[in-house]
């Protein structure tokens, strides 16, 4: 049985915005299932449905093998949730935290005091249960949260974006305690990020979604492999102004048509090229964007990183929507002109 299965799980909020449109994925018992995607991409709602808190507007969702909509209650009771915001108590204690979520699930004071032990352990907290959470770093808060949601020992837990804005030290730390949870509980986890190399490095498969609808699907392999290659990254000017979109365009010109070249994306300051063989490719890419008097400012060779199947699939960096203030109007309407070409 999949731990999670959904079949054109769609919400539609009013003003016709269609946040999650028709997404079909399955989520196996025991497995690490990252949702990538930038801003505004869904992952939020998607999330919230499958936790029973929003319902759908059409389609279904079953976890555990039961319907979200159907059985709310039992499936709330088989689920935790760690939400995109940290929602812990800043002026009670960890234990005290973790000891209120015990009652909510109506546990009794044994097993709570068992448990919290436990979890305390798991999640690299303890020393510091007595201490007030207003006194606990981010990266403390972040696992407090995580912590909370484990406490009734769900089959599935829900992460929305467990570790952002976290520095990289405790994101890998967060990431350890992710791995031992499906390893020594035997949990299946679904997490969102914006993070490429979260998904890269923690999830055994990823949905890339945009603007509500899975793009693309796999392991971080396939993903990359279904680019192919290499790919050469070039830039031509410094500035992300018009003249350099301009520069970008006559680049992308330049080398349209070369058999060597298996395709191109552009952004607004730079190309990439996607090529059999980058060694041999960066000479040939030099010699054309030459003979058109470009002058190259950078160039580099890479492996296809998710970053570059999410511009391929999109025409868009992941990196460049952070904090970018495009309306999902604004996206949708690049969506529906991209397809129409
Ligand atoms: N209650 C709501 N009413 C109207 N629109 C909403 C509501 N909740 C979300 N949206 C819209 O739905 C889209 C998807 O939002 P969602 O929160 O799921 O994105 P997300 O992928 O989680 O983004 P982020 O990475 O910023 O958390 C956005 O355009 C958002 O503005
Ligand atoms: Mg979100």
């Amino acid at each position: 049985m999949n731990a999670i299965e959904t079949h054109q799980l769609t919400k539609v909020f009013p003003g016709d915005i269609r946040a999650v449109d028709g997404i079909d994925f399955e989520v196996k018992e025991g497995e690490i299932f990252a949702f990538l995607g930038p801003n505004g991409a869904g992952k939020t709602t998607t999330i919230k449905m499958l936790n029973t808190l929003i319902p759908p507007t059409s389609g279904t969702a079953l976890v555990t093998g039961l319907d979200v909509v159907k059985n709310a209650t039992e499936v709330r009771r088989r689920i935790g949730y760690a939400a995109q915001d940290v929602g812990v108590d800043e002026h009670a204690t960890g234990k005290e935290n973790l000891t209120l979520y015990g009652h909510f699930y109506r546990l009794d004071n044994k097993t709570i005091k068992e448990k919290v032990k436990e979890i305390f352990d798991l999640v690299g907290l303890t020393g510091s249960e007595n201490r007030m959470v207003s006194t606990y770093s981010g990266g403390m808060r972040k696992r407090l949260d995580l912590a909370m949601g484990l406490i009734h020992q769900p089959q599935v837990m829900f992460l929305d974006e467990p570790t952002t804005g976290l520095d990289p030290q405790t994101r890998a730390s967060i990431w350890e305690y992710i791995r031992k949870l499906v390893e020594s509980k035997g949990m299946t986890i679904f997490l969102t990020t914006h993070y490429m190399e979260e998904a890269d490095r923690l999830a055994d498969n990823i949905a890339i979604i945009d603007l509500g609808k899975i793009i693309a699907m796999g392991t971080a392999d396939e993903l990359k492999k279904s680019i192919g290659g290499d790919v050469v990254t070039v830039t031509p000017c410094q500035d992300t102004d018009e003249a350099c979109k301009e520069f970008v365009s006559r680049s992308e010109a330049a080398l349209a048509g070369k058999t060597f070249i298996t395709g191109t994306k552009s952004t607004n300051h730079e190309l990439a090229v996607y090529v059999n063989d980058g060694a041999s490719a960066i000479p040939s890419i030099m010699h054309f964007l030459s003979g058109e008097g470009i002058e190259v400012k950078t160039i580099s060779m890479s492996r296809p990183s998710l970053d570059d199947v999410f511009l391929k699939y999109t025409g868009r960096t992941i990196r460049t929507e952070e904090g970018s203030r495009t309306t999902f109007a604004q996206l949708r309407r690049m969506r529906d002109r991209r397809q129409q070409r």
